[in-house]
């Protein structure tokens, strides 16, 4: 009763947003995308008390995403400001700037595609004449033909996030609709429209999609996106998605909480959020940590006074690191190199696409100095660990690694790869010590030295 009372004052709030909108044409995104008031968003309580139990459910599985989902996504650098033009020419750019080759292969529209604002029950679902004169197919086989794939966004309410139309009634038409295009990945958001549902109501319409898209017959990605409401990360793999967030939307800061009151989180925010749920990710379902925000410099249609280069080279590593999915929220168009060296640099993107699928969290020694210090470890396919210590504080520390105190292995002497010198150094048979620059993560790569074995070096 309470829900639906609630539920009911949010359509009418939307609605009533959605008629000003149509009244105004002066009017933006930003006078309907409604950013729910802290109060009414459902508390985080801390990791340490977050559930461990997997659920059960109908064990659904499209077989895709074995390694996290790379590419681009629109929203977090253009919002609803989308158009063919921007698609054609970011696809061209990551076609050939050297994204493609390190990996970014999907290009994904998310909200502001539609042509309509308001509900389902008033409008058809489809593209924006004005936005995507060639529509959706013509751009997804331009994608297709520079070796891309084509993502799309939709939700499962009358109204997508930013009041526009969503797919509630329509699931099977939908996924229809969207394999007939040629579409390769669906953000299906339910944040807004659910954002108070019970668990059971979330995991039916996650459901309904995921069926959908199954019968669809087209291998379509699918990112059942909750932002990490109703414990997503418990059930949603069984429910078919390949990924689901963990958390609210990013904003560009590395350690700035006080946009957690504005409802955005930090990269310490999500990594903090994420280091209990590292068991819930895998190959073809994964903790998402949300959009990259290297590139954004300050300028992401949220909020956010951008980070330095070694801090988004951080988040680029620790998303990595825990498997999240990678994709780009800024202008691909003007990545300055910095940012390129960061995207593209491939033994951080082998740590993230490893086969193994392990995500990292901390271990060991893994919150020394009041936890300003932190050591994460994920166990690589081919024996070898991918070890980050991070240093969340300002200032300049030792840290350490070893293998046998850190990783509990019996390993009695290693090499260790740094990832971001691009240079091997070792063996050792003691602790690892490197210093470490305030809010760095140093990435790792460590070897096993086996005797009388040539160890095979990257
Ligand atoms: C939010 C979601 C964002 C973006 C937006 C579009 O719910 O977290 O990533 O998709 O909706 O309206």
């Amino acid at each position: 009763m309470q829900y639906r009372t609630i539920l009911r004052t949010a359509c009418v709030v939307i609605l009533l947003a959605t008629q000003s909108v149509a009244q105004s044409q002066s009017s933006t995104y930003t006078d309907i995308y409604t950013i729910p008031p802290l109060s009414a968003v459902p508390t985080f309580t801390s990791p340490l008390a977050i559930s461990t139990t997997i659920s059960t459910g109908p064990n659904l599985s499209n077989g895709l995403a074995q390694t996290p989902p790379m590419g681009w996504s629109s929203w977090n650098g253009f919002g609803p400001n989308i158009n063919e033009t921007l698609l054609r020419d970011t696809i061209d750019t990551i076609a050939s700037n050297g994204l493609m080759e390190a990996g970014f292969v999907y290009v994904n529209l998310d909200d502001g595609w539609q042509h309509y604002l308001g509900n389902r029950l008033d409008h058809p679902l489809e593209a924006d004449p004005v936005k995507f004169p060639s529509g959706i197919k013509a751009l997804a086989d331009y994608a297709h033909s520079k070796g891309l794939k084509l993502g799309i966004y939709s939700g499962p309410g009358q109204t997508t996030c930013a009041g526009y139309t969503g797919s509630q009634g329509h699931e099977a038409e939908d996924a229809k609709l969207f394999a007939s295009w040629g579409i390769d990945h669906l953000k299906y958001d339910s944040c807004c429209a659910y954002q108070f549902a019970p668990k059971s109501v979330v995991q039916q319409v996650i459901l309904s999609m995921s069926q959908a898209l199954l019968a669809s017959g087209r291998p379509i990605v699918y990112h059942a996106c909750h932002c990490g409401w109703a414990d997503s990360w418990e059930w949603a793999a069984q429910y078919g998605a390949n990924q689901w967030r963990i958390g609210q939307d990013i904003s560009d800061d590395f350690d700035y909480p006080g946009n957690r009151m504005k409802y955005f989180f930090d990269v310490l925010d999500l990594l903090d959020r994420g280091n209990s749920l590292a068991q819930f990710s895998g190959p073809g379902h994964w903790n998402d940590y949300d959009m990259l925000i290297i590139g954004l410099n300050g300028k992401s249609q949220h909020v956010g006074a951008g980070c330095s280069n070694v801090e988004y080279r951080t988040h680029f590593s620790m998303w990595a690191m825990v498997c999240s999915p990678l994709l780009i929220g800024s202008d691909v168009r003007a990545l300055s190199s910095d940012s390129m060296e960061t995207l593209t640099n491939p033994e951080i993107i082998a740590i993230s696409q490893d086969l193994l699928g392990q995500a990292a969290a901390t271990v060991g020694v893994g919150n020394q100095d009041g936890g300003t210090l932190q050591v994460y470890a994920k166990a690589m396919e081919d024996g070898s660990y991918a070890v980050a210590l991070l240093n969340r504080g300002g200032v300049t520390a030792d840290m350490s690694i070893s293998p046998q105190r850190d990783l509990t292995v019996a390993w009695d002497k290693y090499t260790v790869r740094d990832v971001w010198k691009h240079e091997t150094t070792g063996p050792y048979d003691t602790p690892y010590m490197v210093e470490v620059i305030g809010h760095e993560a140093k990435i790792l790569r460590l070897y096993e030295v086996v005797p009388n074995a040539t160890m095979p070096l990257p």
